[in-house]
């Protein structure tokens, strides 16, 4: 058999309106730790070796069809009319994938890859005309029930609507994914009639099934949990809070410590190195990797950035950068995007950083701001500097080479560039570009020669050091 035949089919149904969602976003394409919940599915679906299924889109088609393109094909249901016509017309576009179809609901994120797996082994196994997954739930309500027979197998589903209170009564559930045998699916799917509402029902296949003789299978889920369907925004916050807990245990099981895991949100896809340790109220969002033995937190926001080894953020927001090795940012930092930040750095209380690259072991420790700026080793950025990077029409650039000492609240008007090992005074408004070496005081700022103290004063290296009028190049703020 060719890989097309043996390689595993699926359909992923997500053409539905999702009403009870209330919202103008599709339902599939609402965030869920901090990916839409329909690249769960596929992930999952990946995950047991089943690349580009058919997504049947309808309701928001256009959204849904742009989201997915690359990773599923697409085919548009319209009218919906129920899940059977949805898989007739899904089967029509792949007229010839797969011995084995599996079909599952794009507002289920929650199925484990293994679950796919296991069901996909079971139809192979028993050559069933289709296996469908149950789980027990407390509360039944609202999913169709699986009605056993004699021998106990799979006799049919019926739809809460149409059952009476001995079949409401029952918890067994239909969780909506099945895998079928592909070619008994293809002629039994035109078999299906409309319902009392005009709906075909994708679940009348077991009772036809059962008429042809042929056996139908059940895979049990372990955990009805992750059986979850997303209907609503209640059952939205359910979905993402059992997430969320999967992903922190997944970290942990990798040898991530997370001191408190119910205060600590980790998105899908956020990559984590051992021993790294997560404080917390911390959130790391997106396309974010923290290397290994990094402490984050407490109170740490990272979005799509790098966090290099041993490196600590704490209560500090980190947006779009890049932070190296040994690094300590916080509390009270904002790493806005485009920011990369040398080893050993210091970013302390108040520092705000923009599209700026800042060198190795270069201190930024008290309130201040760096936007646009390039900024060498070793530097002092001493309490109050300020890049004034926007003149009202463009942004410019602010250079700044290796061992600058920034005097308190240094002003750099940029376009403006600010020699190797330049020192400038408390207060300087520097408009000119400094030389190398050189010092420089005052509004606007001019160079200056020192003059040598015979005996260094008592409180060097204060904050207040650096202070005009008499600036001493040796004198750093801590
Ligand atoms: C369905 C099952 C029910 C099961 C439940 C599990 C049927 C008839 N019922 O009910 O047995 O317990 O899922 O969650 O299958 N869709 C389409 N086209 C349509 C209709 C629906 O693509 O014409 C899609 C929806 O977008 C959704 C999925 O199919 O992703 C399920 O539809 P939904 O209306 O939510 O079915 P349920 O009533 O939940
Ligand atoms: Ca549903």
């Amino acid at each position: 058999m060719s890989a097309q035949l043996t390689a595993p089919a699926a359909i992923v149904l997500a053409a539905g309106q999702g009403t009870r969602m209330r919202s103008r976003i599709p339902k599939v394409l609402h965030p869920l730790a901090g990916r839409p919940v329909l690249d769960h599915v596929l992930d999952a679906l990946a995950g047991a070796g089943v690349e580009r299924p058919v997504v049947v889109i309808g309701h928001g088609a256009d959204a849904v069809d742009r989201h997915v393109s690359g990773r599923a094909r697409t085919v548009r249901q319209e009218p919906q009319r129920g899940t059977a016509d949805a898989v007739r017309i899904a089967l029509e576009a792949m007229p010839h994938d797969g011995a084995i179809v599996l079909v599952t609901m794009g507002d289920a994120p929650l199925q484990p890859a293994e679950l796919y797996a296991a069901l996909l082994d079971e139809q192979r196994s028993s050559g069933a005309a289709l296996v469908l997954v149950s789980a027990r739930m407390p509360d039944p309500a609202g999913y169709g029930r699986i009605v056993r027979g004699a021998d106990g197998g799979a006799r049919a589903i019926v739809e809460e609507r149409d059952a009476d209170p001995a079949t409401r009564a029952l918890d067994e559930i239909n969780v909506g994914t099945y895998a079928y045998d592909a070619s008994w699916l293809r002629q039994a799917i035109g078999r299906v009639q409309a319902s009392a509402s005009g709906e075909y029902y994708l679940t009348d296949l077991v009772a036809l099934a059962n008429d042809d003789g042929r056996l139908v299978g059940v895979v049990t889920v372990p955990d009805a949990a992750d059986a979850v369907g997303i209907n609503d925004r209640v059952t939205l916050a359910v979905a993402e809070e059992r997430m969320r807990r999967r992903i922190n245990e997944t970290h942990m099981r990798d040898g991530v410590t997370i001191v408190d895991p119910a205060t600590t949100r980790i998105d899908a896809g956020v990559e984590i190195g051992q021993d790294a340790r997560i404080e917390p109220w911390t959130i790391l969002e997106g396309a974010t990797v923290i290397a290994q033995d990094a402490v984050i937190g407490p109170n740490a926001h990272v979005r799509d950035s790098r966090i290099g080894p041993r490196t600590r953020v704490w209560a500090s927001v980190v947006e779009d950068s890049t932070v190296a090795e040994d690094v300590q940012i916080g509390p009270f930092a904002h790493l806005r995007p485009g920011s990369e930040v040398g080893a050993r750095c210091r970013i302390g209380n108040f520092a705000e950083i923009k599209k700026s690259r800042l060198g190795a072991g270069t201190q930024q420790h008290h309130f201040s701001y760096l936007g646009d700026a390039e900024i060498g080793e070793n530097v002092n950025v001493g309490a109050g500097s300020v890049t004034a990077n926007f003149d009202g029409m463009g942004k410019h650039r602010t250079v700044v080479g290796d061992g600058v000492s920034l005097g308190v609240d240094t002003m750099m008007v940029a376009p403006v560039t600010i020699g190797e090992g330049a020192t400038t005074g408390a207060g300087s408004v520097v408009t000119r570009d400094v030389a190398p070496g050189k010092t420089v005081v005052g509004i606007p700022a001019r160079p200056i020669e020192l003059r040598r103290r015979s005996k260094p004063p008592a409180d060097a290296g204060s904050p207040s050091a650096g202070e005009a009028p008499v600036p001493s190049g040796s004198e750093r703020n801590p």
